[in-house]
């Protein structure tokens, strides 16, 4: 059967990924801070037979990531990461950035998917075409910076970018294909209501687009839709 891993699966995106990956038949490892809060995530578990597991995981916790890896099977093995957790501070102005949201927004966004798939690579090495998605943002497109605003998201979005780059580089030897995927503007709770896309059309995109990456394809920038955005 194949095995996912998803970060942030509590709410919007992440607990999208789960359903549909769920639906496609796949065993599902969900991350999330506080499991024993998160509703949609058990309902989803109680509805697996068996097939989605909830685990505790903050990603910016490096005892948390040490905990989960060792509770991991030592033969086992992981055909998809998905980072998908991810922080955006709302309402930044040039003049009055501060220094705890910029290190908490390069934590989750940008060091955290690094940091994580490099203590799974012995089991995503076992995985069948093994594949790591790192769920980025337009906004962390440097050719297409044009304001200032939600700077320290744009900022770690872009340092995941050059993670993404450096992974696929070292990993896409070992059969590991990794990608930086623009999910579109999607109504979740960092979205917002004014977003014109549903989290299960986005999530629907994302994982077509996964279906077509190879270790060859690794190392890009897609949107949802397929297209390729520029870094
Ligand atoms: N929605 C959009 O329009 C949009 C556009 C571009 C990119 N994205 C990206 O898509 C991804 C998912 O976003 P979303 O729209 O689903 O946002 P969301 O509804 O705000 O969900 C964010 C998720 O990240 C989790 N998270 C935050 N900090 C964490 C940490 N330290 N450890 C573990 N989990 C943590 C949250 O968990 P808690 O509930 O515990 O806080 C939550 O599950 C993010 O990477 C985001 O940057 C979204």
């Amino acid at each position: 059967m194949r095995t996912a891993l998803v970060t942030g699966a509590n709410r919007g995106l992440g607990l999208e990924f789960c359903r549909q990956l769920l639906a496609a038949g796949w065993q599902v490892t969900a991350g999330c801070r506080e499991p024993a809060r998160a509703d949609a995530l058990q309902a989803l578990a109680d509805g697996s037979s068996g097939r989605l597991r909830t685990t505790a995981l903050d990603v910016t916790d490096a005892t948390a990531i040490d905990t989960l890896i060792r509770a991991l099977p030592a033969s086992g093995h992981l055909d998809l990461l998905v980072n998908n957790a991810g922080v955006l501070v709302s309402g930044e102005r040039f003049g009055s950035v501060r220094a705890e949201d910029l290190a908490r927004s390069f934590a989750v966004n940008a060091s955290a998917p690094l940091l994580l798939t490099q203590g799974l690579v012995p089991w995503l090495q076992r995985g069948h075409a093994a594949k790591v998605l790192c769920v980025s943002s337009q906004l962390g497109s440097i050719a297409q910076a044009r304001e200032f605003r939600t700077v320290s998201y744009a900022m770690a979005k872009a340092a995941l970018n050059m993670a993404v780059r450096r992974l696929a580089a070292e990993l896409g030897g070992r059969g590991i294909t990794v990608a930086a995927l623009h999910p579109g503007w999607v109504r979740t709770d960092m979205g917002g209501t004014g977003a014109p896309l549903r989290a299960e059309e986005s999530v629907r995109g994302m994982l077509a687009v996964l279906g077509t990456l190879t270790p060859a394809r690794g190392g890009r920038f897609f949107a949802y839709d397929g297209s390729e955005l520029p870094w």
